[in-house]
């Protein structure tokens, strides 16, 4: 038996501007995915269980229907790379809401694929874990930019481009903290990366404008959290969550969220990952954060106040 665990991840600035090719930068955060794996007689299937979604088993020709489905896909990309071809039991435990923005596919898949290594006894690299996981993703979300694997492999804060792949940004997250607080709306991160693209295409001589100014934002952001700068990033945020809102994926809720986060004193606040529902990301001095928390708890049925996650993707023992 081997059990592994993943961070979830928020999008600090930068989502859905990333999956055109624009950078991005996200933190790893202390609330992790769980997957237990241990071998079965019955050589070829993939039988994957969690507890919201029930027990599947899988095998060559099974059908990509099951939500539990990207999981095997992971799988399989690991069992390749091994040249093997034994039956495996996987368990799933995750402390991250599913669908909300904080990349829980990303962190399960990144899980599973660390499990499955371990009981196989396959050393592989960070890129060779986040790239089976990223098999995973493409099933889940059909163009995803790369950027939840990536930072749920690695942990910490990471600058991410697709064409370019990541770079770990240094920086001292102890004087503040992130709050989490949720729309209650679950939703396709897929069809909202779809529709964005959408628009991009029909309004291109604008949204191209909007684009720019997303990446020029991502790299000043890069130059506050380098320097520690954390009432420059909480502006920086601010607009970032004006150009989401540019591009269509904030609604009345979200709106809602942002400025009561903003007004109980944080620094900044937006949509974090694909919008249209999930979570907003507030960012706070530590002081304030339990106000800023007590505030979203009146009008969201989950707040989370999280630690930035140092550590990526780990071996539990
Ligand atoms: C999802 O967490 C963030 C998006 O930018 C999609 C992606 O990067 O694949 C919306």
């Amino acid at each position: 038996m081997a059990k592994a665990s993943a961070p979830a991840k928020a999008i600090l600035v930068g989502e859905h501007f990333v999956v055109a090719g624009c950078p991005a930068i996200a933190v790893a955060l202390d609330v992790r995915a769980r997957v237990e794996a241990e071998t079965l007689p019955e050589g070829g299937v993939v039988e994957v269980e969690s507890r919201e979604l029930g027990k599947q088993t899988f095998g060559a020709g099974s059908l990509p229907s099951s939500p539990l489905y990207p999981v095997y896909v992971a799988v399989r990309e690991v069992l390749k790379l091994a040249g093997a071809s034994i039956g495996l039991k996987l368990r799933i435990e995750s402390e991250i809401p599913p669908a909300a923005g904080m990349g829980s596919s990303a962190a399960v898949a990144v899980a599973a694929v660390a499990a499955v290594a371990k009981i196989l006894g396959l050393q592989l690299t960070s890129e060779e874990v986040s790239a089976a996981a990223y098999a995973a993703e493409v099933q889940v979300h059909g163009k995803p930019s790369g950027i939840d694997n990536t930072v749920s492999t690695l942990g910490g804060a990471i600058y991410y481009r697709k064409t370019e792949g990541f770079r770990k940004l240094e920086a001292d997250f102890s004087p503040i903290r992130f709050i989490l607080a949720d729309s209650g709306v679950q939703r396709s991160t897929g069809e909202l990366v779809s529709r964005v693209l959408a628009l991009k295409a029909r309004r291109a001589d604008i949204l191209n404008h909007v684009y720019e100014a997303a990446a020029s934002l991502v790299e000043t952001a890069r130059g506050a959290i380098e320097r520690d700068d954390y009432a420059a990033l909480g502006e920086l945020m601010n607009i970032n969550h004006g150009l989401l809102s540019a591009i269509g994926v904030s609604n009345a809720k979200l709106e809602e969220l942002v400025y009561a986060a903003r007004q109980a004193g944080a620094l900044g606040a937006k949509i974090t990952g694909a919008g249209g529902g999930g979570m907003i990301l507030a960012l706070a001095w530590r002081e304030d954060a339990e106000r800023v928390a007590r505030a979203l708890a009146g009008i969201s049925p989950r707040v989370i106040i999280a630690p930035v996650s140092q550590e990526g993707v780990r071996i539990e023992h």
